[in-house]
């Protein structure tokens, strides 16, 4: 199972692989936007991805679609609805702000 780091808390939660970032965020009692469900239509689940980019799936036009309109976006950017486990361990970043409002 891959190992999540969530910052800037710093806690390390499990999660299933094939869930998504978001489920992973959620289950850990952290609370992240996610307005639209998972539909990559809303960006409260933007998150910056500081390691194990390689252990989520690839970015789909969805996703990079909705980050295009998105302030603050970076190299590390995603989407944690979108972003599928893999079995690599992640560290993740919630931000401090509401960057796909
Ligand atoms: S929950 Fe809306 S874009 Fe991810």
């Amino acid at each position: 199972m891959p190992v999540i780091t969530i910052k800037p808390a710093g806690v390390t939660v499990e999660a299933a692989a094939g869930s998504s970032l978001l489920e992973a965020i959620l289950a850990s009692g952290h609370v992240i936007g996610h307005k639209c469900d998972g539909n990559a239509e809303c960006g409260t689940c933007h998150v910056f991805v500081h390691e194990g980019r390689k252990g989520l799936s690839k970015m789909h036009w969805a996703e990079n679609a909705k980050l295009d309109g998105i302030v603050g976006v970076g190299s590390k950017s995603r989407l944690a609805c979108q972003a599928m486990l893999k079995n690599e361990d992640i560290t993740v970043e919630l931000l401090g702000f509401a960057s796909g409002m």
